[in-house]
C-alpha cells in the first residue's frame, strides 16, 4: 500500500483543508517520508516522491506551453479529436454542442483538448488524489482566464469542462444523462523502464497500484452510448479483448473506436 501524506505549510489553510478532505496525515518534516507527498509548490498542488527525486512530479497546468502549442495547431488533426468525431462546427457551439463523458479523466489533458475542439465534456475520476490535482489545475486556470494573455482561449474552453465529484465510473456512468460519446483512457500496466521514461506516469502507476485499469468500463460504456472511444498504447491489445470497429494510430497511442448501443440517443 502506497503511503501518502500532505506537507504542512504554516499559514496555508489549503493544505490543512485538503488533508481533512482526503483524510491524509499532515507532515512537517518531509526528510524521511518514503512515500508520495502532496504539497503546494509555487501555489500549485503537486504530487511527488521526495525520497526518489528522479520520479519527477505531477501537477495540472492548463497554461502549460506544450498544451497551448497544441491548441495553436489545427485541433482537427489531433488524433483524440478525430477519434471522437472531429471539431464541433461553429453553428452548433452556441446552442447544442455534443456531449462527451470522459470516464477516466486523470489529469484532464485529453478532456481539455476535446473541450477546446468544442465538445461539452463531463469528467469523472475515481482517485481523490488525482481529482484534487485536476480540481486545483482547473481553479488556477479560472484565475488565469482573467489575465489578458490567456483570456481568449481559456474563457472559451473552461465553461465546457465539467468535473464531477470523485467516483467510480462503473457506479456513476449509469446515473448520468446520455452523451454522444464515452471516452476511456484507463491506466495501462507500464513496464518499469518505460514508466521511468514517462515520469508522471510512473508516479500515477505507483499511486494506483493494481487499480485504475478500467475493468468492466468498456462493456458498460457500450450499453450507454452510441460511440465509445478507448485510448491504448500503440501496440497494446484492445481493452477487454473487445475488437473495435476502427482504430486511429498516432505516434505513441492508438484510439479504438466502438459502436455502442444503437438505441442510445445523443444529448
Ligand atoms: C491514464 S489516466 C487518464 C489520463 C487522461 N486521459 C489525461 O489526458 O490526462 C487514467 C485515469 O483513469 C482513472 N480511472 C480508472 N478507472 C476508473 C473508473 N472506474 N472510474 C473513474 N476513473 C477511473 C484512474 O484513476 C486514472 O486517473
Amino acid at each position: 500500500m502506497t503511503t501518502l501524506a500532505i506537507q504542512y505549510e504554516p499559514g496555508n489553510a489549503a493544505s490543512e483543508a485538503l488533508a481533512q478532505r482526503l483524510n491524509l496525515p499532515l507532515i512537517r518534516s518531509i526528510g524521511q517520508h518514503q512515500g508520495l507527498l502532496l504539497s503546494y509548490q509555487h501555489n500549485r498542488l503537486t504530487l511527488s516522491q521526495p525520497m526518489a527525486r528522479d520520479a519527477g512530479s505531477v501537477s495540472v497546468d492548463f497554461c502549460d506551453s506544450r498544451l497551448t502549442f497544441r491548441l495553436a495547431q489545427a485541433l482537427s488533426r489531433e488524433a483524440v479529436v478525430k477519434a471522437v468525431g472531429g471539431c464541433v462546427p461553429k453553428t452548433l457551439l452556441t446552442e447544442s454542442a455534443p456531449r462527451l463523458i470522459d470516464a477516466t479523466a486523470g489529469l484532464g489533458q485529453d478532456a481539455f483538448i476535446l473541450a477546446a475542439a468544442g465538445w461539452e465534456v463531463t469528467m469523472l475520476e475515481q482517485s481523490p488524489v488525482i481529482h484534487a490535482l485536476l480540481e486545483d489545475g482547473l481553479q488556477r486556470a479560472r484565475i488565469a482566464a482573467s489575465a489578458p494573455q490567456h483570456q481568449r482561449f481559456l474563457q472559451k474552453i473552461l465553461p465546457r469542462l465539467h468535473l464531477l465529484a470523485p467516483g467510480d465510473s462503473l457506479a456513476v456512468l449509469p446515473t448520468l444523462p446520455r452523451a454522444s460519446v464515452i471516452y476511456l483512457d484507463p491506466m495501462f500496466p507500464a513496464r518499469e523502464k518505460a514508466a521511468r521514461v514517462k515520469k508522471n506516469r510512473f508516479l500515477l502507476q505507483y499511486l494506483h497500484g493494481d487499480q485504475g485499469a478500467g475493468d468492466g468500463l468498456l462493456p458498460l460504456a457500450l450499453s450507454l452510448a452510441a460511440k465509445v472511444v478507448v485510448k491504448r498504447p500503440r501496440l497494446a491489445r484492445p481493452l477487454e479483448e473487445l475488437q473495435p470497429a476502427a482504430s486511429l494510430t498516432g505516434k505513441t497511442s492508438r484510439f479504438d473506436i466502438y459502436v455502442g448501443h444503437p438505441d442510445q440517443s445523443t444529448a
